[in-house]
């Protein structure tokens, strides 16, 4: 049973507001997308790593892999996350069973949640990492009007990884891009097939690095492992 790897790090990271895309930015003196690829490249249940980056980065990223001997498949994303998605799809080996998609911008993902999510996986063929949300949450029109309020029991914020079976994701990936559709993570493409997606509890700490407090947030989180 072979397991994939498909990490997204081809935004250009606008709501950190920098001149660069976000994943260069340090986190401990290494930048974030350092971080997030030594992870998985280390991980033992991990066979393959496509790891997905713009045009912008292409040449910086392979330099960067060559000096710490990273070996892995680099391809070039798109427009939306959804296109760099499909074409890290792409680039996988068809040996692979399973695939975890994983944002780059998640640097705090544990050895021990990525092995959750393949066992966790080869159960149920689609499942995600989230976690339940601490504020109560309201549906707001466009009038600014409340229109309602979903129980909080039942509202998790989603996160990455998410893992699926390889043929399944591929799948729904082609079914969205004929129709046309765009979903805001690969579980909902899934969920347009009619498949159920179950969850595994992550941890608040996984964090997506997205405005610069996230940067410090992130600091304290290391500082904090690193005393462990
Ligand atoms: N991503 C990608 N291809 C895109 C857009 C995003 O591979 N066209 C990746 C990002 O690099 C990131 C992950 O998807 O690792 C989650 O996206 P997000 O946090 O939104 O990053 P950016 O899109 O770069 O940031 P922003 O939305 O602020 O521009
Ligand atoms: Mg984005």
């Amino acid at each position: 049973m072979r397991t994939g790897v498909v990490i997204v790090a081809a935004g250009s990271g606008k709501r950190m507001g920098g001149q660069r895309n976000k994943l260069w930015l340090p986190l401990a003196g290494e930048p974030i997308l350092a971080h997030t690829v030594r992870l998985f490249a280390a991980h033992q249940d991990v066979d393959q790593i496509v790891l997905v980056v713009s045009e912008q980065d292409h040449a910086d990223v392979l330099k960067w892999l060559k000096k710490e001997a990273i070996r892995l498949t680099v391809v070039l994303g798109g427009a939306e996350r959804q296109d760099s998605v499909r074409s890290g799809l792409g680039a996988l080996s068809e040996n692979c069973t399973y695939v975890l998609v994983h944002d780059a911008a998640r640097p705090f993902v544990t050895r021990e949640q990525i092995s959750d999510m393949i066992r966790k996986v080869e159960h149920d063929q689609a499942t995600i990492m989230a976690v339940p949300v601490k504020d109560t949450i309201k549906v707001v029109g466009a009038t600014g009007i409340v229109e309602a309020t979903p129980a909080r029991e039942s509202l998790w914020a989603v996160q990455t990884p998410q893992a699926f079976r390889m043929s399944l994701l591929r799948e729904a990936h082609e079914a969205a891009h004929r129709a046309g559709k765009m979903g805001t993570d690969d579980a909902m493409l899934v969920e347009w097939l009619g498949h159920p997606v179950t969850i595994v509890q992550g941890s608040y700490e996984n964090i997506k690095i997205t405005t610069p407090d996230d940067l410090w947030f992130g600091e304290e989180i290391l500082r904090k492992r690193k005393g462990e």
